[in-house]
């Protein structure tokens, strides 16, 4: 596949990655089965780009950010961030990884300690990782000027804050660490949508300002292009469509992707397709046969039913579909 911004060296590879929980019965609490809610998914990153990550609630985002940040178990496969492995490392190299690696959750109330003023959350890291270079207060609200909050509110709460600020102060403690890569977790889909677009343009001035990199999670496809220079399209664990942001948009080739822009209102762009999906997602527990994506896709031919497509990769985007 051709890279835009192939110059860069990547910050993290995933590779052939597997989330699996395992489903367990009766008093002997026996594994019966797993939820495969990553089930094989490969990508990377370069230092300074962000990859855009998008696909229906249920279709494993979320595991796969976690997973990402130690936070699940790697069934198999290999996480692989600035150079080292994630599953070989030892505490030492993996507390210094926890540095560079940083997650900013889609409810920013719930990801704040309601006990902790905002001086002690966004300096906490710093004080735990022996990083403070200065009096708290002094980098405080530095920090707090960088994501456009007025430091005289540090000595407030989380509920006194909005939504928006509140997202401002989850972003500030996860810069404080001076991170190279961020997972932003579904990071506005909880805010109105006029307080959306600062929060995005504050992602991409930090972005800029410090060539940080991101896995930009959302179920909006809208929200993803805008902020992405590439797109990785997930579907129950996997991810079937991959190609810089342009590509996926205006000459997107696997039927979901289409169905996905078909639900996007794009003014004055008349080559969408009218794709409606029916149906849910199917349980990662209980994937089809075949393509994952069959039952509901409207160019089902025989063949998906039983074998689940090789990827085809024409230079430019990646798609697991029987078409091409
Ligand atoms: N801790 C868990 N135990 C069992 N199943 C889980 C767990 N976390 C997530 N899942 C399941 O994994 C699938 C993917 O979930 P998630 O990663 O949250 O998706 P998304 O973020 O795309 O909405 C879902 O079917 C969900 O029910
Ligand atoms: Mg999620």
């Amino acid at each position: 596949m051709k890279n835009i911004m192939s110059d860069k060296p990547n910050i993290l590879e995933v590779k052939d990655l597997k989330t699996w929980f395992p489903i367990k019965r009766g008093v002997l609490a026996r594994t019966v089965g797993n939820v495969r809610a990553v089930d094989g998914v490969t990508f990377s990153v370069k230092r300074g780009e962000t990859l855009g990550l998008v696909g229906e609630s249920g279709c494993g985002k979320t595991t796969l950010g976690r997973t990402l940040l130690g936070l699940e178990k790697i069934h198999s496969g290999e996480v692989i961030l600035d150079g080292s492995s994630l599953s070989t490392l030892d505490r030492q190299t993996l507390q210094s990884m926890r540095q560079k690696l940083q997650i900013i959750f889609q409810d920013p109330l719930s990801a704040l300690n309601p006990r902790m003023n905002i001086l002690d959350i966004i300096t906490e890291g710093l004080a735990q990782f022996n990083m403070l270079s200065d009096r708290r207060e002094t980098v405080a609200s530095r920090l707090m000027a960088e994501v456009g909050l007025s430091a005289k509110m540090m000595y407030r709460y989380p509920h006194e804050f909005s939504g928006g600020q509140r997202q401002r102060i989850n972003i500030a403690r996860a810069v404080s660490m001076k991170p190279e890569f961020i997972v932003c977790d579904e990071p506005v889909s909880a805010l109105d949508v006029s307080v959306q677009a600062q929060i995005i343009n504050l992602l991409l001035d930090l972005r800029e300002k410090y060539g940080l990199a991101y896995l930009f999670i959302s179920h909006d496809l809208s929200v993803v292009s805008h902020i992405s220079q590439r797109v990785a399209v997930m579907y129950l664990g996997r991810i079937i469509e991959y190609g810089p942001t342009a590509a996926i948009i205006h000459n997107p080739k696997h039927p979901y992707t289409r169905a996905l822009i078909a639900a996007v209102p794009v003014p004055g762009d008349r080559r969408r397709g009218k794709i409606v999906l029916s149906g849910n997602m199917p349980s990662p527990a209980h994937p089809p046969p075949g393509c994952h994506f069959h039952p509901r896709c409207p160019e089902v031919m025989t063949v998906c039913r039983k074998t689940f497509p090789q990827e085809r990769d024409d230079g430019t985007q990646r798609v697991n579909c029987h078409l091409y």
